[in-house]
């Protein structure tokens, strides 16, 4: 399951860029492009929710490695809403690359799939 829930965020992130630079030069695109992204989101949400439920005792760091990846999404959609408003995105931008790496670094400190330490 961790092999399934590290490729339906990868492809995920890649797809974002792909809507965010298809967003930003106004390709027609960019709407099928995000609705593909929005079916990753779903898949990674599923694949995610699996790990949490494979989990015999569930501690408080599992809880915040699910907020940080729902909290991925969330800055995902914040950063794709504001530039189809034109509104400034930079905020949602910090928040993403902040949720990251809480994503990324605590699932990987978590003892499920890849062994890093
Ligand atoms: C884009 C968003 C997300 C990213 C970048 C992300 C990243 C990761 C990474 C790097 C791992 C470690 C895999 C390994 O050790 O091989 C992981 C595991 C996990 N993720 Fe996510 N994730 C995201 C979304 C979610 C969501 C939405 C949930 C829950 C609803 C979730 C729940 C989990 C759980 C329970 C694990 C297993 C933790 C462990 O290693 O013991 N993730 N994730």
């Amino acid at each position: 399951m961790t092999h399934a829930h590290i490729t339906s965020w990868l492809i995920a992130i890649i797809l974002f860029l792909i809507t965010v630079s298809l967003q930003r030069s106004g390709s027609s695109k960019a709407k099928m492009v995000q609705m593909v992204l929005r079916l990753f989101y779903i898949l990674t949400i599923i694949t995610g929710v699996l790990l949490l439920h494979s989990i015999a005792s569930i501690s408080i760091l599992y809880v915040m490695k699910a907020l940080a990846g729902l909290w991925v999404i969330g800055a995902m959609e914040m950063v794709l809403a504001a530039m189809k408003k034109g509104k400034s995105s930079t905020v949602a931008w910090v928040q993403w690359v902040v949720a990251l790496v809480l994503a990324i670094f605590l699932g990987l400190m978590l003892p499920l799939g890849i062994d890093l330490f």
